[in-house]
């Protein structure tokens, strides 16, 4: 994992951004997968930026999010259809022909979660997969215990992502309990990662994901297991990592 730990969440969008912008310059029709959330928030504004001021053309991407809830229509106000219209597609030229977001209304789960790996395979599989984490190191919806060789499925939140989630609801009892998510193994298949992290309440978990041992536990953890992944954090989210000076020296000693 590279780890670079930024002084803002603005600094982090802006590295993250430029990551998204390369591979899209080497390849117009790169396949993105999306995260929702209040992390990729400044990331989608930046990219929105650099689609306006720079250019940056999303006509041949196609898109894939990692999670939806069940039971949630598109329309939707909390439904992460919604989020990502009024956070990034709403604003860049996506063709919406190319976005794929679970169905939370689907009637058979197992067959569109099935369907759902079957596509982003079709694509060619996810050149570059954005990803946020949860207070208890899940990515995606993959909660503690899940498995790391989990496909695209249902899962049932845990206690604190419905806590942490509330404040998009209103209150704890309107999130919905269930969700279709990525798998672990959905996740690890993607070619590139950028995990982003700010603020101290990511802290442990951040820990655990770079530097604790692989496990299910912490489903962020079997990011240690793939190639190719950029830890963007703030200093807060930064704090519990036992080898930080080593992580920053190897950063600002980047080879060209
Ligand atoms: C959202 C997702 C989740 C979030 C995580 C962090 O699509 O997959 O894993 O990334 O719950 O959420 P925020 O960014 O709101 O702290």
């Amino acid at each position: 994992m590279e780890v670079i730990v930024t002084p803002d969440r603005g600094s982090a969008a802006r590295i993250a951004a430029k990551i998204v912008a390369s591979l899209l310059a080497r390849n117009p029709s790169g396949v993105l997968g999306f995260a929702t959330g209040s992390t990729p928030v400044p990331l989608y504004q930046e990219l929105i930026r650099m689609h306006r001021e720079e250019g940056l053309d999303f006509s041949r991407v196609t898109t894939f999010n990692l999670d939806e809830y069940v039971g949630l229509a598109p329309e939707h106000r909390c439904s992460y259809h919604s989020f990502m219209r009024e956070n990034l597609f709403n604003h860049v030229n996506v063709a919406p022909q190319r976005i794929h977001i679970p169905d939370g209304l689907t009637d058979d789960i197992e067959t569109f979660c099935q369907s759902y790996d079957q596509q982003i395979r079709d694509a060619g599989g996810i050149d570059l997969q954005i990803l946020g984490i949860g207070n208890n190191g899940h990515i995606g919806f993959n909660e503690p215990s899940s498995s790391l060789a989990s496909r695209t499925r249902i899962k049932t939140l845990s206690a604190q992502t419905l806590r942490d989630n509330a404040r998009f609801f209103g209150s704890e009892e309107n999130v919905p309990k269930h969700v279709i998510t990525m798998g672990v193994g959905t996740i690890l298949e993607s070619r590139r990662c950028i995990l982003m992290a700010f603020g101290e309440s990511k802290a442990v978990a951040v820990a655990q994901m770079v530097e604790g041992p692989v496990s299910s536990m912490v489903p962020a953890s079997a990011l240690q297991l793939h190639s190719k992944v950029h830890v963007i954090i703030d200093e807060a989210a930064a704090s519990q990592l036992t080898r930080l000076d080593y992580y920053k020296w190897v950063y600002e000693n980047k080879p060209r």
